[in-house]
């Protein structure tokens, strides 16, 4: 929300006899002119507390006699003024049993009162008992006129000092601003400052390199260069084309044309058949920033935290956007949402209402891409329709699609592809993901390695027959995710992927060495007799361990 949005809110909130407002917000100074302004135009006080100084009408006093968190609440309490009572960083008290208890208390007695008691902090830490007492105000970041006004004053304070040069274009105006968004109003300053001080200029690397730092220091953002192109990316046709068709949706000329911007896509489907290679790759094809939310971090830490660690990684990414927020493996964080109540005391289901009513509302050009390889324990509402855009479900490559794979991995190698026998090489890896493509031409390339000779298609071959296929020891989750996503889900790829059984027996048949190469997937034959479920090969050489079930970080203990 614009700064002028939440001062209307914050004043509307006083009139109406809201009794305690807590405020987030990491500009402690900007909120209280912003309140002080309220005050003077309603004709209240406005009283500040703080741990050192008391509750305090003038700044510069000190009244040791209300230091007391408690006190300061009887301070209240007691007051005969219409006046505003603003708490700074009382979150640290908050939770403590007296405190919380005076605090319910007193919403009693201020709703009928001309008083209101605000919480000013940058943290928000509220205990249950207190959350239908206590609305919550976010004072977001400066925006782009915010941003203005500041850039604008610094130029006015130095605008007489021959040293630096503050002449802007309209255009380079715009683009220092863009790059000063997300940050707080005392850091923006402190980085414009600092780029006439190094560059005697204002300078846009300079402020986006700050910026990379605070998205560092949030710690549950992780900024990710753009390495991975959408030529990485083998097969996946469809959301490919999807894909590309949206790159010029965050343009003013898709807005203009009445485009919406999209909201985001969840990409489902099987391990290490390139959710998360995908995900890098919209970043790289729409050239927006990319930011990998870690739902486990949200979650770790201290017990009550995890919802302002959600609202902060929200904030942070709405201020750096246009960006695309990656939430990858969203399971480990948002699975058991139904049971949390029980668990965790419901954590996990606030944080994830937090989550699903900004998905819900969310104007800010931010680009939700969130991968998952199990439906089973992502909440419903979370899969209705209008959350996400699409979603895609990626299955297991199809035939023509390992060949690409291949192809692809063998470049990134620095092998030429069309050396390689591409046909065998498929034929030979059915029910293989392209993680374990990968693997296999990385082995062979140490085989060979320590051969001391280049590599050859039979040391991948070799390599892929030692290879036994997750998809094959996770057949039933598959067949059941595949079932699924038949009447939910868009497929990712023109291609159809063999049916499990094939992928059984035909891989029976590469064990032996018996590869048919170009083979197309067999009928599934109506004989009704029973088939062989494939057996591990007599020597594994390299197999990939079952993963355990998906863990929900921070519940249970
Ligand atoms: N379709 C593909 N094309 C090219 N490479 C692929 C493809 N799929 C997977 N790979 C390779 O396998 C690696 C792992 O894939 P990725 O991390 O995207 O899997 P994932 O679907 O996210 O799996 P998980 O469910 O385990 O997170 C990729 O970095 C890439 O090298
Ligand atoms: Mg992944």
């Amino acid at each position: 929300m614009a700064s002028a949005d939440v001062d209307r809110e914050l004043e509307t909130l006083i009139r109406a006899r809201y009794p305690i407002i807590y405020i987030v917000s990491w500009e402690e100074k900007r909120v209280e002119d912003a309140l002080r302004a309220i005050a003077q135009a309603r004709g209240k006080k406005i009283f500040f507390w703080t741990i050192t100084q008391g509750m305090v009408l003038n700044p510069n006093h000190r009244d040791n006699a209300t230091r007391d968190p408690l006190a300061a609440l009887d301070f209240v309490m007691d007051s005969r003024d219409q006046a505003l009572f603003v708490l700074k960083d009382y979150h640290a008290f908050i939770t403590d049993v007296t405190v919380t208890r005076r605090l319910r208390d007193l919403t009693v007695a201020l709703k009928t009162s001309y008083k209101t008691l605000l919480i000013l902090s940058p943290i928000l830490k509220l205990p249950t008992e207190l959350e239908k007492e206590v609305t919550v105000v976010d004072y977001g970041l400066p925006d782009i006129e915010d941003l203005d006004r500041i850039l604008e004053s610094i130029i006015q304070a130095v605008k007489d000092n021959p040293q630096v040069n503050t002449q802007l274009t309209e255009f380079e105006r715009d683009q220092i601003l863009k790059a000063a968004q997300g940050l707080t109003a005392s850091e923006a300053e402190n980085v414009l400052a600092k780029s006439l001080v190094e560059k005697q200029r204002f300078d846009v690397d300079v402020i986006l390199s700050e910026k990379e730092q605070i998205i560092r220091k949030s710690g549950i953002l992780e900024y990710y260069p753009f390495n991975e192109q959408i030529g990485d990316v083998g097969g996946l046709d469809l959301l490919k084309d999807w894909m590309e068709k949206r790159t010029v949706a965050f343009t003013e000329k898709a807005r203009d044309f009445g485009l919406p911007a999209p909201r985001g896509v969840l990409l489902l489907g099987v391990q290490g058949c390139g959710k998360s290679l995908s995900a890098k790759a919209i970043g790289a094809l729409w050239r927006l920033p990319l930011l990998r939310l870690d739902v486990g971090r949200i979650f770790g830490g201290i017990v009550g935290q995890s919802e302002e660690n959600m609202r902060k990684a929200i904030r942070v990414a709405e201020s750096v956007s246009p960006a695309i927020l990656w939430i990858d493996e969203l399971e480990k964080g948002f699975s058991g949402t139904q049971s949390s109540a029980q668990s965790d005391g419901g954590t996990t289901s606030r944080v994830f209402g937090t989550f699903l009513s900004w998905m819900q509302d969310k104007k800010a050009a931010t680009f939700v891409v969130a991968t998952s390889n199990d439906v089973k324990s992502l909440p419903p509402e979370l899969l209705r329709k209008g959350r996400f855009d699409e979603i895609f479900f990626i299955d297991l490559p199809s035939e023509a699609e390992r060949r690409e794979i291949f192809r692809i991995h063998l470049k990134k190698r620095r092998r030429n592809p069309d050396d390689f026998d591409l046909d065998a090489l498929a034929a030979a890896t059915p029910g293989f993901s392209g993680a374990e493509i990968e693997a296999a031409v990385v082995e062979a390339l140490y085989d060979a390695f320590d051969e001391t000779r280049d590599l050859t298609t039979e040391d991948i071959l070799k390599a892929a027959r030692n290879t036994f296929p997750l998809s094959m020891t996770m057949r039933e989750r598959i067949e059941e995710l595949r079932e699924w996503a038949a009447t939910r889900a868009r497929p990712a790829s023109s291609e159809k992927s063999e049916d499990m059984l094939t992928i059984a027996e035909e891989l029976m048949l590469a064990k032996l060495g018996h590869t048919r190469t170009g083979a197309r997937p067999v009928e599934a034959s109506g004989d009704g007799q029973e088939r062989p479920a494939a057996e591990p090969p007599a020597d594994p050489v390299e197999r990939v361990p079952v993963l355990p079930a998906t863990e929900l970080p921070g519940s249970g203990t």
